[in-house]
This record gives C-alpha cells, sequence and structure tokens, in this order.
C-alpha cells in the first residue's frame, strides 16, 4: 500500500448492488482495510471514513485526513451485535437495544476490550459500537474481517457527506479509496447513547428517536448540549464530539425563532443581497422573492428534511450564498435531529424577533 501522502491517488469505484458484479470491488477495498488504508463507504445515516479499528496507525490516518482533533473517538462499525463482545463488554441493556434496533442507526457506548487502541477512542475507556445496515458497509466488515472505525468522510467542521460526490469534494487525494454506492437514505448521522444500567442518556439525536427508546429503556435523558451546544464547551462534555463546531457551511446560518408570517415579515425586513431560504415546499411561494430557495421537502415531514439537510447546506456553499435564513424547527420526534444539527451550523445563535 501507498506511505500515507496528502497528494495520493483516490480511487473512485462505483457499487452496482449486484453483489457478484461487486465482489472484485469489495475484495479491493477489504484489503486496503488490512493493510491499514482508509476508504470512504455509504452507511444508511451518511458517507463513513472506513479504517481498520483494530490498527492504531489507521485511526492516526482517518484523524490526518480529516483534519479532526484526536481526542474526538471514533465510532466502531461491526456486523452484527453478537460481535459487540469482541471489542466491548456488552450489557443487559445494550442487548435489548441491539434486538430492537440492529442493524441500524443506533450507536451505544460500552466499556471497550484492550484490542481496541486508545487511539481510536481519543484515550476513553469506553467504545461506541453500530452495526450498519447499509449491504456495503456490512459486507465491507465481513470480508474484510475487521471491525471498522468510520467517523462521518466529510472534513472536519464541515457537513457530514451523504453522497460520494461530497467525500471527493472534501477527501480527494487524502484517501486510499470511495465507494459510490448513491445517496444515504437518512441523511444524518446515528443516534449516539451511553447506558447507565436501564438509563439510556442521548448524547447525539438521530433516527432512532427519544420516543423509540423509551419502549425500550425505563428512562431515557437527553444530554443538556443536545439542544444547547454551546454548553458542551463548559466543563468536560459528556461526548467529546459534542465541544467541537460542526457541520457549517462558510455561509452564515440565520435561526428565527418565529411563525410563518412573523419569518415572512423577518425575511422582507432583514434578508438582502445573496441569500438562501431553507424552508418547506409549502412555505417557498409565502416569502418575498430574492432568495435562492433550498427546499426541506414537505411542510411537517421531519424524515425528508433530515435526508436533505446536509446536501442542502453544501448546496448554500456550491451557490457561494452569504448567508442562509431558517425558522427554527420543532424539537419532537424525528426532528430532533434536525434541531441539533441546525443549530449547531447557527454556531447556536437563534434570532427572536
Ligand atoms: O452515523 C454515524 O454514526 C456515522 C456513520 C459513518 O456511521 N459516523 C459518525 O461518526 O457520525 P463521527 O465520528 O463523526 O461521530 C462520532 C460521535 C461523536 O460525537 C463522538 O464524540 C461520539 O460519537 N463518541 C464516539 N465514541 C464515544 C465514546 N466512547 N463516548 C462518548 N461519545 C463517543
Ligand atoms: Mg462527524
Amino acid at each position: 500500500m501507498t506511505p500515507f501522502r496528502m497528494n495520493m491517488n483516490t480511487e473512485f469505484l462505483t457499487i452496482t448492488g449486484v453483489p457478484d458484479q461487486d465482489r472484485p470491488v469489495m475484495e479491493k477495498a477489504a484489503e486496503v482495510i488490512r493493510q491499514g488504508g482508509l476508504v470512504a463507504i455509504p452507511t444508511e445515516t451518511v458517507y463513513g471514513l472506513a479504517g481498520s479499528a483494530l490498527l492504531e496507525e489507521s485511526a492516526h490516518r482517518i484523524y490526518e485526513a480529516k483534519g479532526r482533533p484526536s481526542d474526538n473517538p471514533l465510532i466502531v462499525h461491526i456486523a452484527g451485535p453478537e460481535d459487540a463482545e469482541k471489542i466491548a463488554y456488552p450489557t443487559e441493556a445494550f442487548d435489548r437495544l441491539a434486538r430492537t434496533f440492529m442493524p441500524g442507526p443506533l450507536t451505544v457506548v460500552l466499556p471497550k476490550r484492550k484490542n481496541i487502541p486508545d487511539a481510536v477512542t481519543g484515550g476513553l475507556p469506553t467504545v461506541a459500537v453500530r452495526c450498519p445496515s447499509n449491504p456495503v458497509a456490512h459486507r465491507l466488515i465481513e470480508i474484510s474481517g475487521h471491525p471498522i472505525a468510520a467517523p462521518s468522510a466529510n472534513r472536519s467542521g464541515f457537513p457530514s457527506p451523504t453522497t460520494a460526490q461530497h467525500v471527493l469534494q472534501d477527501l480527494d487525494g487524502r484517501i486510499d479509496m470511495i465507494l459510490d454506492g448513491g445517496p444515504c437514505e437518512i441523511g444524518l448521522e446515528s443516534t449516539v447513547v451511553r447506558l447507565d444500567g436501564d438509563e439510556c442518556t442521548v448524547l447525539r439525536p438521530g433516527a432512532v428517536t427519544v420516543e423509540m427508546l423509551s419502549s425500550v429503556c425505563r428512562s431515557v435523558r437527553v444530554a443538556e448540549a443536545v439542544l444547547s451546544p454551546e454548553l458542551a464547551g463548559e466543563g468536560t462534555p459528556e461526548s467529546p464530539g459534542m465541544k467541537y463546531k460542526h457541520y457549517a457551511p462558510r455561509a452564515k446560518v440565520i435561526l428565527v425563532d418565529a411563525s410563518d408570517k412573523a419569518f415572512a415579515g423577518y425575511i422582507l425586513e432583514h434578508a438582502s443581497g445573496n441569500y438562501g431560504l431553507l424552508v418547506s415546499n409549502e412555505e417557498a411561494g409565502q416569502l418575498p422573492p430574492g432568495g435562492k430557495m433550498l427546499l426541506t421537502g414537505p411542510r411537517g415531514d421531519a424524515r425528508e428534511a433530515c435526508r436533505r439537510l446536509f446536501s442542502l447546506l453544501r448546496k448554500a456553499d456550491e451557490l457561494g450564498l452569504d448567508c442562509v435564513y431558517a425558522q427554527l424547527p420543532p424539537t419532537d420526534g424525528e426532528y430532533l435531529a434536525y434541531y441539533n444539527r441546525i443549530i449547531r451550523a447557527a454556531g447556536s445563535e437563534i434570532v427572536r424577533p
């Protein structure tokens, strides 16, 4: 394998979805993983930057390629929940969550075993464990025979990639390979939880909602920094990822806490120049002309809004927008994940007209 350089040749390979046809590509990607190299892969949430979770060198490469602080731990992906005990000490509550939500967009923090290098967990005694449902991610873990450390495959601080093109924009020349398996179904990263016995704390909200977790865990708490990311900077955050500015496009995101009518009034009064409006299809027709429309989908469709968010934030930059206006979203159900990402993109600033 080529030694690590920042101007390496990144191979871009397409996955057809037909297992026999994809076999040679998957074998090649698995060999890159076993040799300590990096492959960007589709998952059901966002594209991940995959490296072996058993090799310290791979973790260092991931941090370097992303430009990510090395105290922000990586999620380790396994083929199925039964493999959790190979890298961690699963608990009874883990088993119950796993039966209901794995494979899928749920990550559980567990005490780690010694075979996972400290470099993977940022020196923490715990490891975040996830079983992706995406078949490409799943097969890469199986064929390589390695658990896979994979953060989102973006440059640190930028919105997570939901297509292989996004990965190419951020990481071309910095990683060995990109597997293009089409756009991601969910569009936001997995739900991350910590367990204390039967009590579950949501460290990062995702498609497995608080309501869904409550059907399995006796109590579910949402960490304060989920709703107020500015709090994560103070003291020791519950999850290291909380303290970093995230998901931000270059354009300034301005969140307005207002009804539809008041929002339209605010835009009329304040918006000028090269700006965008991140709004539902229905709302778009109600707003004064002049802004570029960044459509989140039908009104009230949280799932579609989540699927589109990161791609729309990237589009804002492609359009060279100076700022993007959006209404403050609700926080129930799948909207909590949307709220958490957009409030971070806005640097926690909310305008209350
Ligand atoms: O959907 C996802 O989870 C994607 C795909 C690629 O699987 N991965 C992802 O990884 O979002 P990353 O590294 O961008 O985010 C990992 C999050 C961070 O917020 C980190 O702080 C938290 O998980 N985390 C990881 N290990 C942890 C641990 N031991 N304790 C607490 N939080 C942890
Ligand atoms: Mg990330």
